[in-house]
């Protein structure tokens, strides 16, 4: 099954998409392994998730409408969003993929929401710590991730807004109330 998503997916994604979307992959796996989840699943989910990322807008567009998944205007109006409603729904009508926990691991990898998943977790933060992220910071994130995914999750959401803030993007609401529900966890758990 892994191999036929894989081949069915090099074929829509340049060759380093293609790599990056293994890195995901593998990097979901050995969250999962590290937090008990299923690894499969991880893999699978993190194989998928950017499955739809070089279709050309006004394509991805059109999938995103005839998809019937629900989407805030925002998002409908941000075009590097749509690969992820997008993906989810190729995952689901092409590939025929009926875990509804994957299909939202991939449907939110890009702008999270509140209470998510353990594997939307994994695919959230897995995406951001692949092995072929360069950032500044991406050794504490995986360093967080190793040692709380709720904390790792703050983080990340506070790094992306205050990026989408600096560069006067607009946030969705679903990213806001995600950094203020895993900001409330975290206090809960003593973490800040
Ligand atoms: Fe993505
Ligand atoms: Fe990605």
């Amino acid at each position: 099954m892994i191999d036929s998503y894989k081949s069915l997916i090099r074929q829509g994604l340049s060759k380093k998409r293609y790599q990056h979307s293994i890195y995901v992959a593998d990097e979901c796996k050995k969250i999962a392994k590290k937090y008990g989840a299923n690894v499969e699943d991880a893999y699978i989910a993190g194989l998928l998730h950017d499955a739809k990322k070089d279709v050309p807008p006004d394509e991805l567009k059109l999938m995103v409408i005839n998809s019937n998944i629900e989407a805030e205007e925002i998002e409908l109006d941000t075009p590097q969003l749509w690969h992820a409603i997008a993906s989810c729904q190729f995952a689901r009508d092409e590939l025929g993929i009926s875990n509804i926990d994957i299909l939202n691991a991939i449907r939110y990898h890009t702008v999270a929401r509140p209470n998510m998943s353990l594997l939307e977790k994994i695919v959230y933060l897995g995406d951001i710590s692949s092995a072929d992220r360069t950032y500044n910071d991406v050794g504490k994130v995986r360093r967080l991730i190793y040692s709380n995914l709720d904390s790792a999750m703050l983080y990340v959401l506070k790094f992306v807004i205050s990026n989408l803030l600096s560069h006067k993007g607009q946030v969705p609401s679903t990213t806001i109330q995600a950094y203020n529900h895993y900001l409330s966890v975290n206090k809960a758990q003593n973490l800040t």
